[in-house]
């Protein structure tokens, strides 16, 4: 893969960190032709705890960044940003797709077998009036505990995921929802996706003590939100179908360390 600091793309993928690289993941498995920028406002990483104002406007200032690139399509990858601003984003740039993230609370609710969802995200994204009403509309005879996953955004975006403390922390949260009987978690922040493996250890672990496989399972809604930009490509007549992969120009707004991170970050995980 090449990596540059200048260029142009139809689609963007932005976050405050580098949680969206676990969406642009996904996206690159069904778009592997097109160019995508993608930008981490690492300097103000984390947003969850933010207020909503603050929220608010360091994305539409990140939106105006990708947008003077060229970017006609935009993939809000956070929770947190799309909680909070996508109604503003969409009304500001009219002429612009935008492609939020959902927690996959809806599909949780009906596919959970035990009644109990469990769902791991962000302070303002538990705060968002899209989640609230999901939740509101399946959750009849049902229960979702909400675990708010404070620390762990901070853990992905120092490369200290893999810790022995990272996974403490994380058991800790996930054995919240296991207790209740959660037989689905849903990832409701794209930094989570990156502890998956620590998440199925702690699943496991709980799964020997009570004595047998509980079919715990984990949701991330990223697979969904490409097929999304998917259509919008098509509809656009962006579609390429060329013999090479298309270029990635990733951008961050903090520091040269933090820049190079997410360009490893890149590497590692795409
Ligand atoms: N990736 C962001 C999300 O999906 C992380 C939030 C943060 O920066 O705290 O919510």
């Amino acid at each position: 893969m090449s990596l540059s600091l200048s260029s142009k793309a139809d689609i963007a993928v932005i976050d405050s960190g580098v949680g969206g690289l676990s969406v642009l993941a996904e996206l690159r498995q069904v778009l592997p032709h097109s160019s995508i920028i993608y930008y981490a406002d690492s300097a103000n990483c984390p947003y969850g705890d933010k207020s909503r104002e603050e929220i608010e406007s360091l994305t539409m200032d990140v939106v105006k960044r990708v947008v003077a690139m060229g970017a006609t399509i935009v993939v809000v990858a956070c929770n947190t940003m799309t909680a909070v601003a996508i109604e503003k984003l969409r009304k500001r740039w009219s002429d612009i797709d935008f492609v939020g993230m959902e927690p996959a609370v809806k599909p949780a609710l009906l596919s959970s077998k035990t009644g109990v969802v469990g769902v791991l995200a962000t302070t303002a994204t538990f705060g968002g009036e899209l989640y609230q009403h999901t939740k509101d509309e399946y959750i009849e005879g049902k229960k979702v505990v909400e675990v708010a996953g404070k620390g762990l955004v901070e853990f992905v975006e120092s490369g200290r995921h893999s810790t022995k403390e990272c996974e403490e922390l994380l058991a800790e949260y996930i054995k919240k929802m296991l207790v209740m009987g959660a037989d689905k978690i849903v990832l409701g922040c794209t930094h989570y996706p990156f502890l998956t493996n620590q998440i199925e250890r702690v699943i496991a672990k709980y799964e020997k003590c009570k004595g047998g496989e509980l079919g715990v399972e984990i949701i991330n809604p990223a697979g969904a939100v490409s097929r999304r930009v998917v259509q919008i490509v098509q509809k656009r007549g962006l579609l390429i179908d060329l013999p090479y992969m298309g270029e990635i120009y990733y951008f961050s707004s903090g520091t040269d360390k933090q820049r190079e991170f997410v360009a490893q970050f890149l590497n590692n995980n795409l």
